[in-house]
């Protein structure tokens, strides 16, 4: 690994977060023959990678009318069966991808429109859709109540149980020589002549590296001694979601279902997650009655039977945000040594298979994912310097540039309807 400085006994790479951006990186960079350090205030995918529902959906989570977006997403997806496979070689972790697409489903009148709009913008880009009324759909999930209207199956959608994936990527980073040190609060970040040369932890030491990868989710972009040239304009958008679970086991459904605002994925072991609220809200870890209650109330709307599940876990994560709403993976602005690694937004597991070799490509020189895929270049669409610098208040997520009005106390239906 040419491009990375030797600091013997200093590893070559420091990653701060230890979640679905940092580990693939790691687990990137040690296959490329790096050192790497990873440090996390928690232990490894404790953080928002924890609370991620864990869709590989380009279509149905990604804007399917921005192209970009489509296309990276669709990268992303293809690389996910090869990017188990490799996991599971590595660690013998057991991880399924689970293949049963997802079920976009109409409540109302207004919902069967925009499913149709959404139907007529997939058969635009070519993307493979199912038009069922509700009785097809319910003879595929029986679970599903009779008052529905509509509903578009969307084959090619998977999804992961983000904490197996987490699991297996810490022990691949580890089997691969790499440290993860846990419970360690990263005070800043340590300049030396105008180069990131390391981090210092909140007791005063220093992890000093050849190069510093931030991966911190959406507090990456408030990291203190970052100069504000080199930031990165990423914010918190604030989800809610519920873990459910029936003690039956798996089975009342088996396909994503996406109704409203909201979605239910089904895990293999008969787990649920109901997701998500949309809030604007900063760095806001409440749990809101509201949000338990509107989740409840239309996902029971639409499968009755989520009512006799347990409810297992309230769960709050930060969906770290860019203003285009894609990943920022790639060098800092004017800072040698500086790598940013955050932006996935509502797609930090789909993005997962890819973020590594994203980063590794560009810190390293090394090419390995293709130059052009579909109309983009794959580097390029996620490069941090495509935005101006930022000033950012220390306390506060730098301010958001665009999107939907603040305090946004219950999702709009327009916002999930696709
Ligand atoms: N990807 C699910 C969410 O962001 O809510």
């Amino acid at each position: 690994m040419a491009a990375v400085p030797a600091f013997s006994p200093n590893p070559d790479v420091v990653i701060v977060g230890a979640g679905l951006a940092g580990l693939p990186i790691a687990w990137e960079l040690l296959r490329r023959g790096a050192t790497v350090r990873m440090v996390d205030r928690g232990r490894p995918g404790e953080g928002t990678s924890r609370v991620a529902a864990g869709m590989l959906a380009p279509i149905t989570e990604v804007e399917p009318d921005d192209p970009v977006h489509l296309t990276l997403g669709q990268l992303a997806r293809e690389r996910w069966p090869g990017y188990v496979d490799g996991l599971r070689a590595a660690t013998g972790h057991a991880i399924a991808i689970r293949t049963h697409g997802t079920l976009a489903v109409a409540r109302d009148r207004d919902e069967a429109e925009a499913l149709d709009r959404f139907r007529a913008i997939c058969d635009r880009f070519g993307l493979a859709t199912e038009r069922l009324m509700p009785s097809a759909a319910r003879k595929r999930e029986p679970a599903l109540a009779p008052t529905l209207r509509l509903a578009l199956e969307i084959p090619d959608d998977a999804a992961v149980d983000p904490r197996t994936v987490t699991a297996a990527l810490a022990a691949a980073v580890v089997a691969a020589g790499g440290t993860i040190e846990s419970g360690c609060e990263v005070r800043g970040l340590v300049l030396d002549g105008g180069r990131a040369v390391g981090v210092e932890r909140a007791d005063g030491t220093t992890v000093r590296a050849g190069a510093v990868v931030i991966a911190g989710g959406a507090e990456s972009a408030r990291l203190a001694g970052v100069p504000d040239h080199a930031r990165v304009p990423v914010r918190p958008v604030k989800g809610q979601l519920l873990m459910l679970r029936d003690p039956a086991g798996p089975g009342m459904v088996e396909r994503v279902l996406r109704f409203g605002p909201g979605y239910l994925v089904p895990r293999d072991d008969g787990r649920y997650v109901l997701g998500a609220t949309t809030e604007e809200r900063g760095f806001d870890r409440t749990v809101t009655a509201w949000a338990v209650h509107d989740l409840l109330r239309d996902g029971s709307e639409l499968v009755p039977g989520v009512l006799d599940l347990e409810l297992v876990e309230t769960l709050v994560g930060w969906r770290p945000t860019s203003p285009d709403g894609l990943p920022v993976v790639g060098p800092a602005r004017d800072i040698d040594g500086l790598w940013w690694a955050t932006g996935q937004h509502r797609n930090g597991v789909l993005f997962a298979s890819i973020t590594g070799a994203l980063l590794a490509d560009a810190l390293t020189g090394d090419r390995t994912l293709p130059g052009r895929y579909g109309a983009i270049d794959p580097l390029a669409v996620v490069d941090p310097r495509r935005f101006a610098s930022v000033t950012l208040d220390r306390d506060d997520p730098p301010a958001r540039p665009t999107g939907p009005a603040d305090d946004v106390r219950a999702p709009r239906k327009e916002d999930h309807a696709r």
